[in-house]
Parts: C-alpha cells; structure tokens; sequence
C-alpha cells in the first residue's frame, strides 16, 4: 500500500507517550517464559515483531495472554519448554530468531526457525558459530548461516566468546544459552551494545558480573518471576525528537522514554550538533532509567558520527540523516557497517530515498556524507519493507516543498503501530 503525505509546513506541538521499547518488550516475554512463576508485563509493543515472539513461545508451550499492552506469561522454568510441533516462524524480527537460537541451543529438542523475505538473507553465523562451539547442533542454508535454521540443543558448555561484532543479539543469544550450560559463559565485545538483557536477567534473580564491554554468568541459574514495566522506545521517541527539531516553533514532550546510556547515543548525537532536548523527572522503570523528553526547535550543526558512538545510536541512523540535511555543514558517519544487515542494506535505503527527495548525500564503505542544509522536494519514495525508512521518510515529508508518496508504509507496524495517528496528532496549524 502507499501513503501520500501533503506538504504540512507545520509545527510539532503537544505531549506523547510513544509505544513500549521493542527490545526490551521481546526480553520480557523470553525470560518470563523460561522464569519460575507468573510474570506480568505493562507497556509491552504490540508491534508486528514483538508479536510474533510470543506465538513462538506459544509453540513452544508457554502460556501467555495478552490484553492490550499487559500481558501475562505463565514461566515454564529453564527446562520447560516443549518441542515446538510447528515451525517458529519470526516473521521480520532479527531479535527474536537471534535470541531464540541461543535459548534453543539448550533446549533438549528439535526446532526449526524461519521467517519473512529480509530474514532470509540476514546473516546468522554470528550467532550460529559461538552456538556451535558451546556445543549446539544447528544446520541452515548455506552452512547453518541463513535461515531456515534448525537446532537441537541440550549438553551446552560454557565459553568465553569474544565476538567480533558489538551486537546485543549476539551478546543476548550466547547468554541465554549460558544459562543452560556447565560453567561459566563470558562474553567481550568491541565495544559496548545495549545492555537490555542483563539488566533485566538482574531483575529476574540472576546474578552476573560486568566489567566494561565483559559480561559473565554461571550455568544452570533460575528465573524468578517479575512484574516488568516497559519503557517507551527511545528509537521510536528519535523520529518525532528530530520532527520537532527540524521544524519551526516545535515544543513537543515525550513521555517516559528509556534513557539507557547504551541505546540514548541519538541524544548525546543531537545535543552535540545543538539540539535543544532536556531530561525531566528522570526515574527507573525496573532496572532501566526513564526520563520525560522535551524537545523544542534548534538550529543544528552537523559533527561526525563514529567508533563506540554507532553501536549506542545503530537503528536512530536512518532519523539522524534526516536531521543532518537540515544542519549545517557536513555530517560524516563511519564505522557503521553493521548498517548493510539490518532489516535493509540501510546505508543503501537510506542514501537512495534520501537522494530521491533532494538530499546531498553519498554512501561510503561504512557509513554515508550528507551535507546539509537542503530543500527536501518530495516526490515518489520507498519503505523498502523497512519500518524505520518508513518513518523517517513520513517525518521528512513534513518539510518537502511538495507532496511525499511512500509505497509500502505498512512495514511501519513492525515496531510503531498507530504511527501515523501519533503523527496527526502532533501536527498543529502552522504559527508562522
Ligand atoms: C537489538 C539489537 C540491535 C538492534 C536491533 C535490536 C536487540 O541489533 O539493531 O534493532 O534487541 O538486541 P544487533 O544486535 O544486530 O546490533
């Protein structure tokens, strides 16, 4: 399907409370499953993704209901699931298949994984190699890297992985099979991933020890069942931050975000090219911080975008472009490869949508140039099936001369149902 967007030139005024965090929505659910009691979650995503995480779980015997964005898992304890009679069919989530290989790769049965178009050529050795080497058995196209992907877990031993990349899939995956395996699993990355998992393995009574980007726990723990309250997604807060940054006499306040230090680099990044944004009541959410965000219009200036920062600000990228054609000067971001295997080749989806609207932008090896500040014109554009294209090409049509024609918005759903609702509902005449 495609939605046309009108030129709006408008402001961005009024207060929102974005959808749950996707991340920490899809933990909820994987640990209260394999958790000794009844867990409660509030504030849980209803989106697409995150949804079909709790039909595997469904598949592998788990008793879960959910009533709006409360939801209630019956935990099976660590042995407890059953082998699926079905296969488990991820559909576009990147976190649950990743996560679901470390947590079968214990689990004494068979499995078969799979899911849409883009998960098929994602890559999954980089969860299938340290799998493996704790002593899981899985196969999947192309030499067990691509899905389908089938495992048969059980007599996993402890590791230490040094992982080549800074993915909290990778680090999350190897963790839950630790917690099945004889002894110590450790895991050190390059740099330092959102740490969703371990804090809320913390709130669920198991006990780790961290140490910069070294992360390890003791094999054969057990969960106790918690109540978790999900934050609101900062990568969803990004689009309507940036919205109102780049719009004339925008004041808009977002309501309990999640400010983890290892996912709020979009914010750092923002502030640092001028932004006016400023945390109010700032609390915890369980073992995660929350802040109330008020943004107001800025003049940005654009400043290079690498090393430890991008792991912190990975799936904002597609937002943060955006911001940088409206700043001056030029924005450079390197180090970012890891973009070439999200739900798109992003530094591809981003460089060409963006150039289609009149944006001065080119790709590098591992990153892209943008310089700013230009006229976005509007015209014909593509989510590519990606969710957050889709986004942020809805936030820059409110700046494009004409009309914005994106097809496939539908992906939007992934991880922001009712977006575009959100989006009218900030949109207030122009006072100018
Ligand atoms: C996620 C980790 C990140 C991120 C993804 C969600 C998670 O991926 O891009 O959207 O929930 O663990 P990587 O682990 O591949 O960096």
């Amino acid at each position: 399907m495609t939605i046309t967007l009108n030129p709006h030139h408008t402001s961005i005024r009024g207060e929102l409370k974005v959808p749950g965090d996707k991340s920490i929505s899809h933990r909820a659910i994987m640990l209260g499953s394999i958790a000794e009691g009844t867990t409660t979650v509030s504030g849980f995503l209803l989106g697409e993704d995150c949804l079909n995480t709790i039909q595997c779980f469904k598949k592998l015997g788990v008793s879960i209901e959910q009533n709006d964005d409360h939801v209630t898992i019956i935990g099976k304890g660590i042995d407890g699931l059953n082998e699926p009679e079905d296969v488990l069919n991820v559909g576009n989530s990147g976190t649950t298949i990743r996560l679901l290989l470390g947590l079968l790769s214990g689990t004494p049965f068979h499995s078969i994984l799979l899911g849409d178009e883009s998960i098929a050529k994602r890559p999954m050795d980089r969860v299938t190699i340290p799998l493996k080497k704790m002593r899981a058995k899985i196969d999947g196209r192309n030499d067990g890297s691509y899905p389908p992907i089938s495992v048969r877990g059980g007599n996993l031993r402890g590791i230490h992985y040094h992982s080549p990349v800074a993915s909290a899939q990778v680090k999350s995956a190897i963790l839950l099979a630790g917690l099945q395996a004889d002894g110590l699993t450790t895991v050190t990355e390059p740099a330092l991933s959102r740490d969703h998992t371990e804090r809320m393995l913390t709130a669920f009574g198991v006990k780790l020890t961290r140490d910069k980007t070294t992360v390890s726990l003791q094999g054969k723990q057990k969960l106790k069942a918690t109540h978790i309250q999900v934050p609101s997604d900062i990568s969803s807060a990004a689009f309507f931050i940036v919205a109102a940054l780049i719009t004339k006499n925008s004041d808009i306040v977002l309501k309990d975000v999640g400010i983890n230090r290892t996912r709020s680099g979009i914010i750092d990044a923002l502030k640092l090219m001028g932004a006016n944004i400023t945390f109010i009541n700032e609390r915890m959410f369980n073992d995660e911080p929350v802040a109330d965000l008020h943004v107001t219009s800025s003049n940005l200036k654009n400043i290079e975008i690498s090393g430890d920062m991008i792991p912190s600000l990975i799936d904002e990228i597609p937002i943060l472009a955006l911001a940088a054609t409206q700043a001056e000067g030029q924005m450079v971001i390197k180090d970012a490869e890891e973009l070439k295997v999200k739900e798109t080749n992003r530094i591809d989806a981003i460089v060409t949508q963006l150039k289609q609207l009149g944006a001065a932008i080119e790709s590098t090896e591992d990153g892209m140039k943008i310089t700013g500040k230009t006229k976005l014109l509007g015209g014909t554009v593509h989510s590519l099936g990606d969710h957050r294209i889709g986004m942020m090409l809805a936030i820059a049509s409110l700046i494009c001369e004409k009309e914005t024609v994106i097809t496939d918005e539908e992906c939007i759903g992934i991880s922001y149902p009712h977006f575009f609702n959100d989006f009218q509902k900030l949109i207030t005449p122009a006072k100018y």
